[in-house]
């Protein structure tokens, strides 16, 4: 029977917000923390390691929490071997399945598809699903796993996954240039007979980062970061450890960018990759913000006033869609209108509504928000639907007049370490409440 202080507890409702009073513009030196999108990636590839890998420069967010729940429910042991690296071994014994619960919270989990399938030719995973950024169906992912010869059944709300002889190689081309998709398959094809071909391949920097883990495992593989990816299967990986330091997150490094402008700041964002985030320097640069790119820092200085401009938002290394809803937030405040165009997901405007709540002036048509620019915004009650819409409302928050309370805390440590005592760190007045009400 649990003690009156547990049930207490679990009846009572707590509320994680952020809390941000508007004004102040960021200045000094925030480093970034190593890329979510490469790190789950590595984590579900260490599935083909023979012997123990180490992955360094781990940020902890949810989504690392989640993918390290969901290796340990396949059979891998798994754990921190400091403040940020995992330390992981996989035996020969591995679970063709992983845990619903966990796979049901992160569609990262999906990854896990083309290394289990590989090595131990069957897969059955509770069907991932969308999110609120728009339907995300897998179909790219198992028409490549089909025409490497494994049989696919979707019943009950599981994906079934069988390949009951080794899979061949084969001549793949993607419908669209889908980064899962492109990571399934390259998994799928390390340890299948004869060469695989990905055309229309997805050529974002954390492809480039699985293709140098996996060939530290033995595995031959070419071309990641073109939109053609040749892999030639073989037999067997070495046994020979690993150990990876992550490349730095761009999506985070770019957040706390658009954050220094919209704040009219001066700020240096250390600990980059100039080259993954070049689409956005030059945007900013575009719209008269002064962007300094030094060899892995860039510095951004604002004056708070900039020009409107029009984003097309396209695979790498186009505008990333990551961006797109924190450049929204700083064209609302633009002199003049923006236009901004999501070619990457069906539905990722469903954060407007909350920057119109703010005061933003903004018109969703189709795959288009129209921003009029000159929005005076004000701090308000808001709710962050997804990760990156999260990011945005902090960003309106830090340029709006007076408080603005952000609830869905939950989505944003899903994908950046500790954001508001960096942002504070940088001068912002931010903090994290949590509060407790009995129910
Ligand atoms: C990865 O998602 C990232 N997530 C996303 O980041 C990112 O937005 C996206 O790539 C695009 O860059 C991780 O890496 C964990 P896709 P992924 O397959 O692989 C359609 C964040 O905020 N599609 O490139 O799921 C799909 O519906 C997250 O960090 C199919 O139609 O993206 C979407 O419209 C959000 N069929 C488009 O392709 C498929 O089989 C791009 O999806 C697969 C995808």
């Amino acid at each position: 029977m649990a003690d009156m202080e547990t049930m207490v507890q679990a009846r009572s409702n707590v509320v994680e917000q952020v809390e941000i009073v508007g004004g102040e513009k960021l200045q000094g030196v925030i480093s970034v923390s190593g890329a979510k999108n490469a790190v789950l990636k590595l984590m579900a590839a260490s599935l083909l390691s023979n012997s123990q890998c180490l992955i360094r420069n781990v940020p902890r967010i949810r989504d690392v929490d989640t993918m390290l729940g969901v290796l340990r429910s396949i059979g891998v042991e798994i754990d921190w071997a400091d403040e940020h690296s995992l330390l992981i071994r996989v035996d020969n014994y591995l679970n063709d399945t992983a845990s619903d619960d966990l796979v049901r919270q992160m569609r990262a989990s999906a990854q896990v598809m083309g290394p289990l399938l590989t090595r131990i030719g069957r897969v059955k995973l509770f069907q991932p699903g969308g999110c609120v950024i728009g339907q995300r169906p897998l179909d790219l992912h198992l028409k490549g796993f089909q025409a490497m010869g494994a049989s696919i059944l979707e019943e009950h709300g599981y994906i079934i996954l069988e390949a009951r002889r080794k899979l061949r190689g084969a001549e793949i081309l993607l419908d669209f240039p889908s980064v899962g998709a492109t990571e399934n398959i390259m998994a799928a094809a390390i340890l299948a007979e004869g060469v695989t071909v990905i055309r229309n391949a997805a050529k974002e920097p954390e492809i480039i980062e699985e293709q140098n883990f996996y060939n530290r495992l033995g595995a031959k593989i070419r071309g990641a970061g073109t939109d053609t990816i040749r892999i030639e299967g073989v037999t067997s990986l070495n046994d020979r450890m690993i150990d990876y330091t992550v490349i730095p997150d761009r999506i985070e490094a770019g957040t706390f960018m658009i954050a220094a402008a919209i704040t009219g700041g001066e700020v240096e964002i250390a600990n980059v990759i100039p080259e993954h985030i070049e689409a956005l320097i030059s945007k900013l640069k575009e719209v008269g913000i002064d962007v300094d790119v030094r060899e892995d820092s860039v510095l951004v200085k604002s004056k708070g006033r900039f020009r409107g401009a029009d984003v097309m938002v396209l695979p790498y290394p186009g505008f990333p869609t990551d961006l797109q809803p924190q450049i929204t937030a700083l064209l609302a405040i633009a002199d003049s209108t923006s236009v901004i165009t999501e070619n990457v997901f069906g539905s990722r405007f469903r954060y407007v509504d909350e920057l119109i709540r703010m005061g933003a002036s903004i018109r969703v048509e189709s795959r288009s928000a129209i921003v009029k620019g000159n929005a005076k915004l004000s701090g308000a009650p808001v709710y962050a639907p997804d990760l990156r819409a999260g990011a945005s409302l902090v960003i309106a928050g830090l340029a709006a007049e007076g408080k603005t309370i952000i609830e869905g805390v939950q989505f944003l440590e899903r994908g950046y370490e500790r954001l508001e005592l960096k942002l504070a760190n940088l001068g912002a007045d931010i903090k994290k409440t949590i509060t407790v009400s009995s129910i």
